[in-house]
């Protein structure tokens, strides 16, 4: 058995095409051009982190402290030839151990809500459900023409 190792480590200043290209790749996630560019934006000047596999870089996460209690996870994403083999799972639980180092207790994120029918989306649903976010609330005037879900989960063991 071929055993790989991840390791997630923070964005090169030069990565941020790379990080085009791999949001390219996934055209059923991110298909809204102009959302596209903005992720591509916010990894030049957002927490972000590339996880790589073997030295080659497979995927990347970019976070949004809120304020001292809260952060989200802005968005994600792995390379296709690499989904289910625990990336994304390393880069979740890499961004929940740096949220509570900086005293952060609840991690949120969005994705398309369950009223739009998208089995894409629910494969990411799922993911996120995977690393215990809980389902707090669809919102259908954050995104337009998009239902939002918001999901949670609090970082403070003591609580789980
Ligand atoms: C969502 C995403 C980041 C998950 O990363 P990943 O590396 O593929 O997921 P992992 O291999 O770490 O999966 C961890 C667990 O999540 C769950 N999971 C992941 N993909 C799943 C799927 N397609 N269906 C059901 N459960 C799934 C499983 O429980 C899995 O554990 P297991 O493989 O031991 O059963 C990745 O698939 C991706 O980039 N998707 C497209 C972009 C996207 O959805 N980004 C988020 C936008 S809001």
């Amino acid at each position: 058995m071929v055993v790989l190792t991840i390791e997630i480590r923070p964005i090169r200043a030069d990565e941020s095409a790379w990080c085009e290209a791999t949001l390219r790749a996934l055209p059923d996630w991110f298909g809204i051009e102009s959302a596209l560019l903005d992720y591509v934006r916010d990894t030049r000047t957002l927490p972000t982190w590339v996880a790589e596999l073997d030295d080659v870089p497979v995927g990347f996460i970019t976070v949004r402290i809120h304020n001292p209690c809260a952060a989200e996870i802005h968005c994600m994403a792995v390379r296709p030839e690499h989904h289910r083999t625990g990336v994304g799972r390393a880069m979740v639980r890499f961004v929940e151990a740096h949220c509570r180092s900086i005293g952060a207790h609840l991690l949120q994120v969005k994705t398309l809500g369950p009223s739009r029918p998208d089995a894409n989306y629910e494969h990411t649903r799922r993911f996120y459900e995977s690393m215990g976010f809980l389902p707090l609330e669809e919102m259908n005037d954050l995104w337009p023409g998009n239902p939002c879900l918001i999901l949670v989960k609090t970082l403070d063991s003591a609580l789980r």
